[in-house]
């Protein structure tokens, strides 16, 4: 692995502003200051208890097989009666689970609890008449709709594992997925609205599935009502597949708490992504839990916003999954933040009366680059908290949010945690937390988190390093699907004994973390994590690619930004044209969110004597020097440099 010298670790500047949980807030919290010092066991005793209902009591909290966890073992529950039918029998059928808004102007539903239960139901119904039951894997492919977490709920009320795909993704990454999960069934829809135009999800399934052998259907739901090819025999619309919405006539399976739940993909270090597996009790007891009492979810009254998609494992946890068993109300919004205009995040808070809102720096960067006057004309006072999740979030946007979307009254917290840790691990609790503008400050409770030096040892206060978690928790993934080596060799190699994270960190004197960013070839663009190998291996299958080495570079709006540096077969010169035909190949190999910023032409790429790519080089080059944008070709300089630096270091080898 490229394990980055922690210097730049050391040398952060710390922020030093902090801010104190305003008296009125802490006074209400649903988590006060003794909620740390509870024990590790008593705490997640009594969250299984209160945030599950079970069909039949778990028997015994966890077990601990490094590298692997169970817990709640023995209880079996099922997930869509938690998070829909539960709550209609607790009489609270008629509250709005989801304010959803389309994209398009005026399209809104509300759906309630009720209206969920039905529609859950009626999806339940028509994936069972096609086949679909217990154990059958799903892949969901889809945009913003509330189909998507009914689609999701169904799977669950059935006991069918399921794996979203972002609908940004390409269909060879969607195909490799399917084939991975062995998925036998596949729910789109024909199009999604974004930013006023369409995307054609049908159309890319289609494409995926001709690399499938092993899927059987297809349910397809008309979000855009556009005319799409339809397979006979394979692909049904939804409309006529509906089944019965009463939930009496599909019955909840009650599944073992240790039963896969979903499978959610992520890059790692190699071109391969990884279907990182989730089961059904410790997951939604994580995510549960974390869900009340970091955003201080007061179900009568609030209304959350979790302005992710659902596509990933923030939308997974925090839109459907952890609010639905709370029995929260959230907002879901369709489109993009600035369509038709730069305010219609600010519409959406004011509409709705939206009181906590979740979000990835990225976007708060961008609308700090838009202007405060576009939260200005709206009447944002119905909030009461904020949250940041994704990448790091710089002070200055910390400080922007606090400022021009809090009005300076609502705490932030800045959570950390990852696919694989299924649930909020570094966080704030906004009632107890003192918060300083950029540091994720503490370990949930119950979770024992540390900073390790390269050597294993733990690094106290001041320090930098590595993070790591030193026990288990009931979100945590249960490996890798289908590949233990794998798993071992990611999360456990690096020091044997502990959950090796591949963040670089810092804590500070009062025990507050500092997340500084992956350590490993893994990019952070956008708060999406992309792997370098997968965009090299993205490029290098373009037939003119003779070799390819992809670094990311600091960029002041999505986090980190790719750069490519490539060489084209037979001396070839690069060209605007042959620059924009690498983009969207990396587009159709992986997805556009993967698609490089930069690209440098050059006729060899700096290597050690050994033939291995310098990549240190490559990143302070990426990092340092001016590389034209997308549609300009490198600075002529640069080239030079890669060879003249590249030599230099050959020769400081012999
Ligand atoms: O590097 C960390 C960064 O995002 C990675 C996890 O990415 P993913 O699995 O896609 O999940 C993103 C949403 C949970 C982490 O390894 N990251 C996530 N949240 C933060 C963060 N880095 C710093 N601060 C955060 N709050």
């Amino acid at each position: 692995m490229a394990v980055e010298p922690t210097q730049n670790i050391d040398t952060l500047l710390l922020e030093e502003r902090t801010y104190p949980p305003p008296p009125e807030f802490a006074a209400q919290a649903n988590a006060q200051a003794s909620i740390y010092d509870e024990d590790f066991e008593a705490f997640w005793d009594r969250e299984g208890k209160e945030r599950v209902t079970w069909f039949e009591p778990y028997t015994e909290l966890y077990q601990w097989d490094r590298p692997y966890a169970k817990w709640y073992l023995g209880g079996t529950l099922n997930v869509s009666y938690n998070c829909v039918d539960r709550h209609v029998e607790a009489g609270l059928g008629g509250r709005v689970a989801y304010h959803w808004e389309g994209e398009p102007d005026g399209d809104r539903r509300d759906l309630t609890y009720g209206d969920l239960q039905k529609e859950v139901a009626a999806f339940a119904n028509a994936l069972k008449e096609l086949g679909v039951k217990k154990g059958t894997a799903v892949a969901i492919y889809m945009g913003m709709i509330p189909e998507l977490p009914i689609a999701m709920l169904a799977c669950t009320r059935l006991g069918a594992p399921h794996t979203v795909v972002f609908g940004g993704f390409s269909a060879d990454s969607l195909s490799a997925r399917i084939n991975d999960m062995g998925c036998e069934f596949v729910i789109t829809q024909d199009e999604a609205w974004r930013r006023g135009t369409t995307v054609a999800l049908k159309k890319i399934i289609d494409e995926a599935l001709q690399e499938t052998p092993g899927v059987k259907g297809t349910v397809v739901v008309r979000r855009t009502g556009n005319d799409v090819p339809m397979t006979e025999g394979r692909d049904h619309w939804y409309d006529d597949v509906r089944g019965s919405d009463d939930p009496a006539s599909c019955p909840p399976e009650p599944m073992d708490a240790e039963e896969l739940l979903f499978l959610m993909y992520t890059s790692g270090t190699t071109a391969k992504p990884k279907g990182i597996a989730h089961t059904t009790a410790g997951y939604l007891v994580g995510v549960a839990t974390t869900h009340r009492y970091i955003f201080d979810l007061k179900p009568e009254t609030d209304v959350y916003w979790c302005a992710a998609d659902v596509g990933w494992i923030t939308g997974h946890s925090y839109i459907v999954y952890g609010p639905l068993c709370n029995g929260a109300t959230s907002v879901m919004y369709e489109g993009t933040p600035d369509y038709p205009d730069k305010d219609r995040w600010w519409s959406i808070v004011e509409r709705y009366g939206v009181t906590i809102l979740y979000t990835a720096p990225t976007a708060i960067r961008t609308h700090m680059k838009w202007g405060p006057e576009y939260a200005q004309k709206h009447d944002l006072s119905s909030l009461r908290l904020l949250g940041s999740v994704g990448e790091p979030i710089n002070p200055e946007a910390w400080i922007w949010y606090h400022e021009h979307i809090g009005g300076e009254r609502c705490p932030v917290v800045d959570t950390w945690w990852q696919t694989e840790t299924g649930m909020i691990m570094i966080t704030p609790l906004p009632g107890v937390t003192t918060t300083k503008p950029g540091s994720a400050t503490k370990p949930f409770p119950g979770v024992d988190a540390a900073i390790y030096s390269e050597q294993g040892e733990e690094v106290g206060p001041g320090g930098g390093g590595y993070l790591v978690l030193r026990r288990p928790w009931p979100a945590m993934l249960r490996g890798i699907y289908g590949d233990d080596a794998r798993y071992r060799e990611t999360y456990w190699a690096k020091y044997g004994d502990v959950y090796f994270a591949g963040d670089g960190a810092r804590v500070d004197q009062d025990g507050d973390f500092w997340l500084m960013g992956r350590v490993d070839d893994v990019m952070n663009v956008s708060g999406h994590r992309i792997s370098t190998t997968e965009v090299e291996s993205a490029l290098v299958d373009h037939k003119e690619v003779a070799e390819a080495a992809v670094a990311a570079r600091n960029d002041a709006m999505t986090g980190q930004a790719i750069v490519a540096f490539v060489t084209l077969k037979g001396g070839g010169e690069g060209s605007v044209e042959k620059l924009e035909e690498l983009r969207n190949h990396v587009a159709t190999k992986i997805g556009p969110i993967a698609k490089p910023a930069n690209i440098v032409f050059t006729p060899e790429l700096p290597k050690t004597r050994s033939g291995k790519i310098m990549r240190r080089l490559l990143r302070d080059v990426a990092e340092h020097r001016p590389l034209g944008d997308t549609t300009t070709l490198a600075d002529p300089t640069v080239v030079a440099e890669l060879q003249t630096r590249g030599a230099e270091e050959q020769s400081r080898e012999d």
